[in-house]
């Protein structure tokens, strides 16, 4: 694992966008792997901001988001999909994104159709991901086992209670979510995990220098030959 720390959030969120920018100048039809929550958006911000001085392109890109939740529609303003377009979507020329559709009837067949469509594209080539309080990365939770691929999850009381910031109140936020299993995850080429604040120091030790343990998801990332770390200097706290 590849460790970068940065002094706070706004260098973070630079550092990550450069690394995004320089993807996508080497190869412009680069398959992204996206995220949604609060550490990607200044990362959003900047690759939008490096968009409009005609630095980097995205038509010819294919994007994936890790997840959405179940039955929400995605007009709704909590949804993933209104998250992608007004932070990044709606402000560059991106034609070909993807998000599991959360409000599909079968829905296991949606998981399974949706990774069909990633490795049609060929797979994804970068993967940003952000990390729970838990370990969880995507919607994969703390878990007796590993679940490999796309599938439908029981979101864990205390991921209800860290999302219910951005609802009215804990009982409207959705109880179950799409998402890439970590075997979805591990398949990407390179892998980008940004943390930013203490609240995330634990999780980033665990999955640092802690057993490879379902129990912390994050910690599989070990395993991973390609894989970078983008801290604050809180979130890499616990590091020494
Ligand atoms: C979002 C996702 C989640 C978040 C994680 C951290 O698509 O998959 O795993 O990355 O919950 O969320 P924030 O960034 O809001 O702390």
């Amino acid at each position: 694992m590849k460790i970068l720390v940065c002094k706070n959030y706004d260098e973070m969120s630079e550092r990550a966008a450069r690394i995004f920018a320089a993807q996508l100048i080497l190869k412009p039809d680069t398959v992204l792997g996206l995220a949604t929550g609060s550490t990607p958006e200044g990362m959003y911000a900047s690759l939008v901001e490096k968009y409009n001085e005609g630095k980097i392109d995205f038509s010819e890109v294919t994007s994936f988001n890790l997840d959405e939740y179940y039955n929400l529609p995605k007009e709704n303003d909590q949804s993933y999909d209104y998250f992608m377009k007004k932070h990044l979507f709606n402000h560059v020329n991106i034609k070909n994104y993807n998000l599991p559709n959360g409000m599909a009837e079968d829905v296991e067949k949606e998981c399974k159709d949706y990774e069909a469509k990633i490795d049609a594209a060929g797979g994804i080539d970068i993967q940003v991901l952000g990390i729970g309080q838990n370990g969880h990365i995507g919607f994969n939770e703390p878990a007796s086992a590993f679940k490999k691929e796309t599938h439908l999850v029981e979101l864990t009381e205390s991921t209800i209670e860290a999302n219910s910031r951005f609802f009215e109140s804990a009982d409207e936020v959705p109880k179950k979510a799409v998402s890439m299993g970590t075997g979805t995850i591990m398949k990407s080429k390179k892998i980008v995990l940004l943390a930013s604040g203490e609240a995330k120091a634990d999780a980033i030790a665990k999955t640092v220098y802690g057993d490879i343990d379902p129990m912390v998801p994050a910690s599989i990332l070990q395993l991973h030959k390609d894989v970078v770390l983008v801290l604050d200097e809180k979130a890499a706290s616990k590091l020494d």
